[in-house]
């Protein structure tokens, strides 16, 4: 399979973070990336060392598509730029709700006008988060959503779960449900050999936990979950097909930027399948993410 090539078009957080999902992906390449003039020579991570870095995206020769992975104030005129060119584009700018949508219609506008594919809001908010709460509001029409960002951490529950045989380590964050009640999310690192289901027990008969809704995780290292980590619980319930207390739960603890990367670099993919215009993630088939 031929794969696709790729240009990042800055190299801060996101652009490295689309750059190692292109690296680790069986289907596409790194065809070179875009810096400013003044940054084009910093030194970059040891495993973006062989790849061109220009200041043009004119210079790396044919591409499949540009990530613009620049600060939101300059995505429109690059996206402009690399359409005209004809290279089909990516982005993710985090435009407020309002200014969103005027921005795609700029960019779909001259998508149009160019007959070049773009797809745009691709991270994960906007993004992927976007997709997870509208697919919770067709499974319960008739209902509410929540979405709890950072769920906070429990040091008093967090310290009774660390002393829990067979756990080196734990955190435990908390929020409240739409009933008010507590929920709480335990991550837990284990010692060598320790099985998580008979520490899983002695944490949810623990008094602290008694009573509560208690889901414990397992995790190779709180340290880098508690460094890197962004809670999000994103809680759906209303009525479906005529029965009330429907409820539905998204609970994730991961680097948003890094998560933006992988949607960027799946978006892509999509492109091909896609006609001329800009499309947000949920006119794309899933299927064409894979
Ligand atoms: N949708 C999502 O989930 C999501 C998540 C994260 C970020 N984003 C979006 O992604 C974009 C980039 O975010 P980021 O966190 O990667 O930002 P960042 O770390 O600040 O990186 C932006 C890069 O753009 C380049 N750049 C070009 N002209 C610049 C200028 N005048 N000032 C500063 N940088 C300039 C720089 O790369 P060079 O030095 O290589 O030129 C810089 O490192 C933003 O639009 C943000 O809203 C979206």
């Amino acid at each position: 399979m031929k794969r696709r090539r790729l240009a990042i078009v800055g190299f801060g957080r996101l652009g490295q973070a689309c750059g190692s999902a292109i690296l680790e992906s069986d289907d596409l390449a790194l065809a070179g990336i875009v810096r400013r003039p003044d940054t084009l020579l910093s030194p970059r991570p040891a495993q973006f060392a062989d790849v061109s870095t220009v200041s043009h995206a004119s210079e790396l020769g044919e591409l499949d598509a540009a990530l613009i992975c620049l600060p939101t104030a300059l995505v429109c005129e690059a996206a402009t730029d690399l359409l005209q060119h004809h290279t089909p584009i990516v982005e993710a700018a985090a435009f407020d709700i309002g200014l969103r949508e005027t921005h795609w219609h700029t960019i779909d506008r001259m998508a149009v006008r160019r007959g070049v594919q773009a797809v745009v809001g691709a991270g994960w908010d906007p993004g992927i988060r976007g997709l997870f709460e509208e697919l919770f509001a067709v499974l319960c029409p008739k209902g509410g959503t929540a979405t709890h960002d950072r769920p906070g951490v429990s040091l008093h529950h967090t310290l009774a779960a660390r002393a829990i045989p067979g756990i080196r380590d734990a955190l435990c964050a908390e929020f409240k449900g739409v009933d008010g009640s507590a929920r709480r999310y335990v991550y837990v690192e284990l010692l060598p050999g320790a099985d998580l289901e008979p520490a899983a027990r002695a944490i949810r008969s623990d008094p602290l936990f008694l009573n509560e809704e208690t889901v414990v995780l397992p995790v190779d290292s709180v340290a880098t979950l508690e460094e890197e980590g962004h809670g999000l619980v994103i809680e759906r319930w209303g009525r479906a097909s005529g029965k009330d207390h429907q409820r539905f739960l998204l609970e994730g603890r991961f680097d948003h930027v890094a998560i933006a990367g992988q949607v960027m670099a799946a978006a892509a993919r999509a492109l091909p399948l896609l006609r001329a215009g800009a499309y947000p993630l949920n006119r794309i088939p899933l299927a064409a993410l894979r």
